[in-house]
């Protein structure tokens, strides 16, 4: 059951979940993310779609479709998540390289109409399914790979590995292979590339987008199909490191012309999920135990990559701080090795500047956890307890997942 609970300020709230749980949480501020998504103003012929991915939780996609996103769902989990949220399943579209005949058979009876194809194989199936369910013509967006402005090279090793692989689509001259006449379900409206992650510059972003633009015009005319829409997908970066400047949404968006100028007639779709909603969440996690080796002072967390799996994924922090009980600011600081509780060296959530004085039972607040979070953990290794999960809003803390031992999924 979810009570509510009024508390003047968030870190009020954040205070008696940890008196009440003591254990690892993750805490959504949603006054914050309604302030944030309302800032996320776009220029007339780009669309926004929020990827689910980045974070599936009920009240966050309540938020945002609240905003008027849609949503790109990689799975019928996702699917499920945002229509139980009230989204007509028009404003869905599904990405991702592995779509079996279930999972289409299942969106499609849900209603969903627009698909990314990323393989000759996906698109006799979504072929095949339209017509075997008569659900008329799906709207198909082609999926590219191709080396980016950096890349001289034609092969997949000097992508970023966050963000690309060489599976994800194809390459022009594997789709120019094709004859669309061969799918008469299916309205090519466009093509998809996204092979990059967490750009903080609006220049580099707009690099990759310019080198992709005549490589999808070329397969348009190769394949005789209207370029209406051009996705783009995510990749728009927020400052995990303090020194890093955030992304200028605003110098985006005053640069869009010069990207709309050279597609006249086409639609730019967006699927952000970093840049939505990374800086709503905070992760707090109780020190269990703190020691030295070789100089160097350690800390043993209750929660690591069994909670927070970016930090060795990404070879980047989150930004961590002390919670502070009283509005005494410690004067000495030390740097610290930070760990969670597995036994494996992957799980260390970073080394940060922290007061001297940390001791078993204070808590760190992980920042900017809001976007791949708690479900891209690895939480049942070593069956510790999973993280909770609660919502802020008008000055009412609601916890929506209480931290679970693992007696309650444990067979
Ligand atoms: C197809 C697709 N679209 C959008 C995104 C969201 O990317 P980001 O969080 O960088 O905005 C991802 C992330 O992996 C993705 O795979």
């Amino acid at each position: 059951m979810t009570i509510s609970v009024a508390h003047k300020t968030i870190e009020n709230a954040a205070h008696d979940l940890q008196e009440k749980w003591h254990a690892p949480f993750f805490l959504y501020d949603l006054d914050a993310l309604k302030r944030h998504l309302a800032s996320m103003t776009v220029p007339k012929g780009i669309r926004l779609f929020y990827a689910v991915k980045a974070n599936p939780l009920s009240a966050i996609l309540k938020e945002i479709h609240q905003a008027g996103l849609r949503f790109d769902v990689a799975s019928l989990g996702e699917m499920r998540q945002v229509l139980a949220q009230g989204v007509d399943a028009n404003n869905l579209i599904n990405t991702g390289p592995a779509k079996s005949a279930n999972q289409i058979e299942q969106m499609l009876q849900a209603g969903v109409r627009c698909f990314v194809a990323e393989s000759r194989q996906q698109l006799s199936l979504l072929n095949k399914l339209a017509d075997d369910l008569a659900v008329g013509q799906l709207d198909i967006l082609l999926r590219l790979q191709t080396p980016g402005p950096d890349q001289d090279c034609d092969t997949s090793e000097r992508f970023d590995p966050l963000a690309m692989a060489s599976v994800f689509g194809q390459t022009i001259d594997e789709w120019s292979a094709e004859n669309l006449e061969d799918y008469p379900a299916l309205k090519v409206i466009g093509c998809h590339c996204f092979q990059w992650s967490n750009l903080l510059s609006v220049d580099d972003l707009l690099a990759h987008w310019k080198h992709i633009i005549p490589v999808m015009k070329q397969l348009s005319q190769n394949l005789d199909f209207d370029l209406k829409v051009v996705d783009f997908g995510g990749g728009v970066g927020v400052p995990y490191d303090k020194g890093h400047a955030a992304f200028d949404w605003q110098d985006f968006c005053a640069q869009l012309g010069t990207i709309k100028d050279t597609l006249p007639g086409s639609e730019i779709w967006m699927e952000l999920g970093r840049y939505a909603v990374a800086n709503c969440g905070a992760y707090y996690n109780p020190v269990i135990e703190r020691k030295s080796n070789w100089g160097q002072t350690q800390l043993v967390m209750a929660g690591g990559v069994n909670h927070l799996m970016r930090p060795p994924l990404s070879g980047q922090a989150f930004p961590a701080t002390m919670v502070q009980e009283s509005f005494e600011r410690p004067s000495e600081f030390e740097e610290m090795d930070v760990y969670g509780p597995l036994c494996t060296g992957l799980d260390k959530l970073g080394r940060f500047s922290l007061p001297r004085t940390i001791k078993t039972g204070d808590w760190l607040r992980f920042d900017m956890v809001g976007a791949y979070g708690f479900t891209e953990g690895m939480p049942f290794f070593l069956c510790h307890t999973l993280p909770g999960e609660a919502v802020y809003q008008n000055q009412q803390c609601t916890p929506l997942r209480h931290p679970e031992e693992a007696d309650s999924w444990l067979k």
